[in-house]
Order: structure tokens, then sequence, then C-alpha cells
């Protein structure tokens, strides 16, 4: 069966290849076949859901072989010790899976502050103090036992082999662990597996992580309770206290992924689910499109002014809503409220076409909330149009930094994801509420948007890592799509911008706005601020009477297969 991948992490010789044949070429097309699409992080994480594909397996098969792979092969997001969320349209259900960490029984609201009650700077960052309940190992099997058809044995061997045969090193991957090695120092067990003989491995070498591949082949075996139970956790266990973290053998005993219903609502002719809390981003997506079909957003030129300036009233609104929202059993607002159309109407008509709101005018709190930039997001879609959305992290790049050595993983830092001083700037000068305090057992407030859309025969999934970027990135590439017709490469190379009520600036990556635009939305009352990626979208796209397409973004790690036969 042929098989077509496109890599943005390239070899240097495939690399020299491609510039001779595409020496005059635009960006190239998305990839198209009928069988089938997945779009990661990785090109050996890809390879593995293709070839789930192939073998017949449906897009919830493909997605967690994918992801598995990504624990392996792209450890700075990619794991066994952080959590997720999944939005997956498989037939007629369509249903969001919430893996995210929960708080471990001892967190208390004030874990990371001083006596004086000040934040104390990394303590929520480094070691495994800054760790939630990994929820992954329960997540993709609970994913698997509803709706996969593969043997679960069959869908975890790609990762079992990639740890044990080991696998080929990166260029960006060689990049990240040196940018990161102060971190991957600081514990032993890490620098063992990540820094050998005190160095980042370089590109092209071969890791094998023999204790992986045994936490692994046990998950194969014996599903999620071989981690979250016995020896391994036991070792996660004692790797937390002797670094003063508090996890339990009964915090990671209990953990349960939550099946949830996902936001739904139908824009610019799709219909579309989202992940509801704990993570804000299918309620800020489904914010910015409603009030942008309010305001007629459509019809304004496609390179004008007007376009960027809506788009920065439209996230201000919603990103200020977003201080309100938290683990759904303390969330201020519910995302009922915050998508009614009362609501909606409201907040669009305070928009002024013609000027920027100041941010403190649309509510009175000094500060809004921000993310670590380090997940990861796959998309895949099978031959029947079935459609999974996977977004999973560690937080911060290589999660807390400590590798449980008897489990060969890393654990995460969620916990920085709640407030750890509510309604006071953080370290990085910024706020976020009360409804996102820290509390035992409570899952911590995201951004994360894993998304499908669909209308008559046609589906898509997408979604992206890029911290509190995520949402006003991935509704970036959707309307591209949707609105403007665009393939999805385009859709997803094209610049993008990015406003979330505080700081109050509009962030540009580079290219995104013309010096024309931008001094009219100076005029207008903007301030503008140059920044890198906003999000990092992976997206796949299923038609039933034409290929299916996959596109992943040139600005990070990224790999977009398609399987060569619809299979049917
Ligand atoms: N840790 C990033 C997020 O959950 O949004």
């Amino acid at each position: 069966m042929k098989r077509i991948f496109r890599h943005t992490t390239l070899s240097a010789t495939f690399l020299l290849l491609c510039l001779g044949l595409l020496a005059c070429a635009a960006p190239p097309p998305a990839l198209d076949a009928t069988g089938g699409a997945v779009a990661s992080a990785a090109p050996r994480a890809t390879a593995a859901g293709i070839k789930v594909l192939e073998e017949g397996g449906n897009a919830v098969d493909a997605a967690v072989a994918t992801a598995l792979v990504l624990s392996v092969v792209h450890p700075n997001a990619g794991n066994l010790g952080g959590g997720g969320f999944a939005v997956i349209r498989m037939g007629d259900q369509v249903e969001a899976l919430d893996f995210r960490e929960t708080a471990p029984a001892a967190a208390r609201a004030d874990m990371y502050l001083d006596e004086h009650g000040e934040a104390i700077s990394d303590r929520s960052l480094i070691g495994p103090l800054a760790a939630g309940v990994p929820g992954s190992p329960h997540g993709y099997f609970e994913l698997h036992q509803r709706y996969g058809t593969l043997p679960w044995k069959r869908v975890v061997d790609p990762a079992v082999r990639a740890a044990r045969d080991g696998f080929v090193v990166t260029k960006r991957l060689a990049g990240a662990l040196e940018g990161s090695s102060k971190l991957l120092g600081r514990f032993e067990a890490t620098a063992e597996v990540w820094l050998p003989g005190g160095r980042p491995h370089d590109a092209g070498s071969t890791v094998r992580i023999p204790a992986l591949a045994d936490s692994l082949q046990a998950y194969a075996d014996r599903g999620p309770v071989a981690l979250m139970e016995g020896p391994i956790a036991a070792a996660v266990v004692a790797a937390s206290e002797r670094h003063g973290g508090i996890l339990s053998m009964e915090d990671l005993a209990g953990y349960r992924s939550v099946w949830r219903p996902p936001i739904r609502f139908q824009a610019f002719g799709w219909d579309i689910a989202s992940m509801p809390l704990p993570s804000s981003g299918g309620i800020i997506l489904g914010q910015t499109c409603a009030m942008l079909e309010r305001l007629d957003w459509v019809s304004k030129p496609r390179f004008g002014a007007d376009r960027t300036h809506l788009l920065a009233e439209v996230w201000r609104r919603a990103y200020a809503d977003r201080f309100l929202l938290g683990d759904p059993s303390t969330s201020q607002a519910t995302a009922e409220e915050l998508m009614s159309p009362v609501w909606l109407d409201r907040r669009a008509m305070t928009i002024d076409v013609g000027r920027a709101t100041p941010s403190d005018e649309i509510l009175p709190w000094p500060g809004a909330p921000d993310e670590s930039d380090q997940t990861t997001h796959l998309s895949v879609v099978d031959a029947e149009g079935n459609a999974v959305a996977l977004t999973t992290t560690l937080n911060g790049r290589f999660g807390c930094g400590l590798l449980v050595p008897e489990a060969g993983f890393l654990l995460n830092n969620e916990m920085d994801d709640f407030a750890a001083q509510p309604g006071k700037p953080n370290q990085f000068a910024l706020v976020q509420g009360e409804a996102n305090a820290v509390g035992p057992g409570k899952r911590m407030l995201s951004s994360m948007t894993p998304t499908v859309a669909w209308r008559d025969g046609e589906s898509m999934a997408f979604g992206a890592p890029g911290g509190s970027r995520i949402p006003t990135g991935t509704a970036q590439v959707f309307l591209n799509v949707v609105v403007d017709g665009d393939g999805l490469q385009a859709a997803v190379d094209r610049p993008r911008v990015h406003h979330q009520w505080r700081p109050d600036s509009i962030r540009a990556e580079d290219g995104a706005l013309s010096p024309e635009i931008r001094q009219e939305l100076i005029r207008r009352g903007h301030e503008i601020e140059d920044c890198g990626a906003v999000g990092l979208v992976q997206i796949v796209r299923w038609m039933a009477d034409g290929p299916c397409q996959a596109a992943a973004d040139p600005r990070g790690p990224g790999s977009a297969g398609v399987v060569g036969t619809k299979g049917r």
C-alpha cells in the first residue's frame, strides 16, 4: 500500500534533494490520498499512525499509536507522565475525553507561596512538587477501550519498539535538549537518559530507553494498572518523594479520565466540537466564531486592517472571560453562560469597528493568564471520515525535568497552570482568577483546543500546542480553510496574530501584518508587538468524494502523512 509523507524535520540529505527538486516552488500543497491522514510532531509517530490505518485500524487506534510513539521520540511534550484532551467524532458519536492531570490530594492553595504570601520562583515549574497526577496512561487506554478496533497490544507496540530498538534524534530534538540542558541536568536520572556524559544527544544519534520500553511493554500487557499501581507507580512516588514532591500511590491509583460533552456550535456552515472545561480552548474558539459571525467578519477584505482589528477585539473579550474559568467544580462561569446568544450579542455590540477598546475597559482585573508553550497536538482522520484531535502535554518543555529512573519517563509540571497567587501577578507578571486556584484533586485550567469540524461529506481534525496562543492559532487556521478556502498547507503556513486581553497588545508573527495594516491598527489604538509562533497547528481533512489531506506546521517539528488507498 502506498504511503506518502512530508516531514518538516528533514534529514540533511533529503533536504538537499528537496531543495534541488523544489528550487522554485511555492509552499507545496498539503498531501492527499483517500485512506486516512495523520499529522503530528514527529515523523516516526505519524508513520506509526499511518501504518495502523493501513492495517485497518480506525482513527482512534491511529491516534493512540501516534501519541504513544510521541511519548518516546518527542519527550519535550509527548508523555506517559503528563495529560491532555481528545475530541473525537466516530460515526455519529461526538465526545471529548479529559485526561488532564489532577492536583495531588496533598496539594494546598498556598503550596507555591512563601510565608509572606509571595510566589516562590520555580517551585511550580521545576521538580516533582510541580507535577500533577499523570492522566495519559488512563486516558489513552480509555480512548482505545471505547472506540479502538485493533488489539491494544498492536497499538502500543510501535512505541515499545521505538524505546527498545532505538530512534534517531532529529535536529529539532537535539536543539531542544541543548536548550533545556540546565533543567535536564538537575536530576541525575534525567541526565543519564537525555544528557549522556553530560552532553545532549547529537542529531543523527540513536537513543534507546530500556526502562521506558519495559514500562510500555507492561502497559501493553496489562493496561493502565501497570503504570498506576504496583512497582512502576511505587517508583514514581519514590522519585517524587526523593525530590520533595507529594504524589502518593493513592493519587496514581485513583486517577480517572472523564468523558465530557464537548463544546458544540455551528459556524460558517460547519458543525464544530471542541474541548470543554477544564480547558478554556473550546469556549474561546466558540466565542470567537460566534462574535465574528455577528460582526460580518467574512465580508471584510481578507488582507485589510478590519479583519485583524476585529480578531483582536473578539479575543480580548474572550480572554477576559477566561479569567473566570477553572476546574468545572470551581469555575465561576459556565460554557452555557459564556456562549449564550444574549452574552455574545452584548459582547459583540461593544466592539467598535474603528477603535480598539482598551482591555481595562472590558474587565477590572489587572492581568491575564498565560501558559508555557511546550505541548503537542496530533490529528487523524480515517477512511470513513472518523476524526480525532488529541492534544497532550507535560506543560513546560520536558515537564518538571524529573525522569523516574525505573520507569524511563518524565513527570509533568502542570501544576504551574493553576493560579499560584489568584488575583496577583505571578512571576511572569500575570494574573489568574480564584476559580483556578490550587486545590486537591482539581484539574488546572488549560488552553488546549483539540477540535473536529464537519459538514456534508467532509470532516476535519485540528489543534495545536502553544500555551495561551493555542485557541487563536487554531481559530485562524480554521478560518483560513472555511472562510477563505485555503488548502490545508497554505492555511497552516500563513502568518498569524494573537491577542489575549492582557497584555493589551496584538502579537504578530513575522509577515503577519503589512506596514500599512500595522499603521492603521496603531491608528485605531492597538499596540503591536512581534512574536514567535502563534501555535503549531496540525490539521487533517477527509472528503467523501476526494482525497484526504494532511498538513503539518512548518513553525515547529511536524510530519503529515496520508494512506495511499481508501481501503473500502
Ligand atoms: N499546559 C498548557 C495548557 O494546558 O494550556
